[in-house]
């Protein structure tokens, strides 16, 4: 049915939903403190407050647009250090960005810096990359950080384990660590007037009935928050073990509130995610895999390497009828790989296509889902993207 649910959580965010498909996928209107942003969508990742390459003009044309971008409070805290950001009067006029900011609360450096930093029930102790400096970051010190920061939307602190380690006890630990990090990001939170605080659902691969991830779904919920994340995905796990999780916590999320995909950004998922229920997603997969000179395109591999000895006798643009600036703007394949060697453009410009790619295929399943389309489109992309591999 498509039945409009509204619902009224924090004062900083208000999310209607338009229509669903099967009670799972939804197409919804999120309202935060810098503008509507349409959902299901994308949230390009700028980790350092910048999308590498990128100038926010040449983010804010019509084929891009992105409503809401991602930073990361660990990257922001350590350089230019968050008081520095709040005395400009918090990120988005220190970056100049008009539209929503959601931050990363830095659990998730954990995973990703891992040989840097050392959890206890206390936070995570971090060596800073540049000098070796200890950084304690505590569920109250994220918070704080996010505070000065002033994103739209912050994430809790939490024990993120990586989803194919093989330690069933640390995922119970991490799982029962985060609800209770939760709690302490709740009474920290200075600006829940402002700012809108997601909790993140862990648990490991456990989808069992009464297993790690249900705990976890339980005591989260019963906290009542704005919005939930699922986290400790896209590390690689099996995409049949994987899309599992991600259908468990959709069915046992609110139906009236907004729910983020943590890490996922690969276009196949992206669709799938979305038919499970998920509204956000975020991922450095197009932008990084846009500076290794590779461009997403609908089709079987998905990919096209410029840097390959294919691209160089190649006049044509990248996708026929794509509106970015290297497709519309008359940059050849060939000259993109030319560009690419040496050259800022290059990595510039691919950047802008694979936001582009991406950027449309949410807005396209948005328009299925309002038009009551949306099996038709699944079925297609799905067909496309398998043409010929088997
Ligand atoms: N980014 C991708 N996965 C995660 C996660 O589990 N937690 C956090 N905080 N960020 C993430
Ligand atoms: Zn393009």
């Amino acid at each position: 049915g498509a039945v409009p649910i509204y619902t009224d959580a924090s004062p900083a965010l208000c999310f209607y939903v338009h229509a669903e498909h099967e009670c799972r996928a939804r197409a919804g209107t999120l309202h935060l403190p810098h503008g509507p942003v349409r959902t299901p969508l994308f949230m390009p990742v700028g980790t350092k407050a910048v999308i590498k390459g990128m100038l926010s003009s040449q983010l804010m044309v019509p084929a891009l647009s992105p409503e809401i971008i991602l930073a990361n409070t660990y990257h922001c805290a350590l350089e230019p250090g968050t008081d520095l950001l709040e005395e400009f009067g918090g990120l988005h006029e220190f970056m100049n960005w008009k539209g929503n900011l959601l931050t990363d609360s830095g659990g998730f450096q954990m995973v990703s810096l891992l040989k840097l930093a050392v959890i206890t029930e206390e936070g995570v102790t971090f060596k800073s990359p540049m000098d070796g400096t200890p950084m304690l970051l505590t569920p109250e010190e994220s918070i704080a950080h996010q505070n000065r920061i002033g994103s739209d939307i912050i994430m809790q602190l939490d024990d993120v384990v990586s989803s194919v380690a093989n330690d069933d006890a640390r995922f119970a630990e991490a799982a029962a660590r985060s609800v209770r990090w939760l709690d302490r990001c709740v009474a920290a939170h200075a600006r829940p007037r402002q700012q809108s605080l997601f909790a993140i659902v862990q648990g490991g691969l456990d989808t069992s009935h009464g297993g790690l991830r249900e705990q976890c779904l339980e005591a989260m919920i019963g906290r009542n928050m704005p919005g939930y994340a699922i986290g400790g995905m896209a590390g690689g796990e099996e995409k049949d073990v994987f899309w599992r999780v991600v259908a468990q916590a959709c069915d046992a999320l609110p139906p009236g509130k907004p729910r983020y995909l943590m890490g996922v950004g690969y276009p196949l998922d992206l669709v799938v995610c979305t038919a499970l229920g998920c509204d956000m997603f975020d991922c450095v997969y197009p932008t990084r895999t846009a500076r290794f000179g590779v461009a997403l395109v609908p089709g079987p591999t998905g990919l096209l390497r410029l840097r390959g000895r294919e691209a160089l006798g190649e006049t044509g643009p990248i996708q026929e009828g794509c509106p970015c600036a290297a497709c519309a703007g008359g940059f050849g394949r060939a000259r993109l790989a030319q560009l690419l060697r040496g050259a800022a453009l290059g990595c510039q410009l691919v950047t802008a296509h694979n936001l582009c790619f991406v950027l449309h295929l949410m807005r396209s399943m948005r328009a299925a889902l309002l038009a009551g389309t949306f099996p038709a489109f699944v079925r297609s992309f799905v067909q496309t993207h398998f043409e010929g591999s088997a």
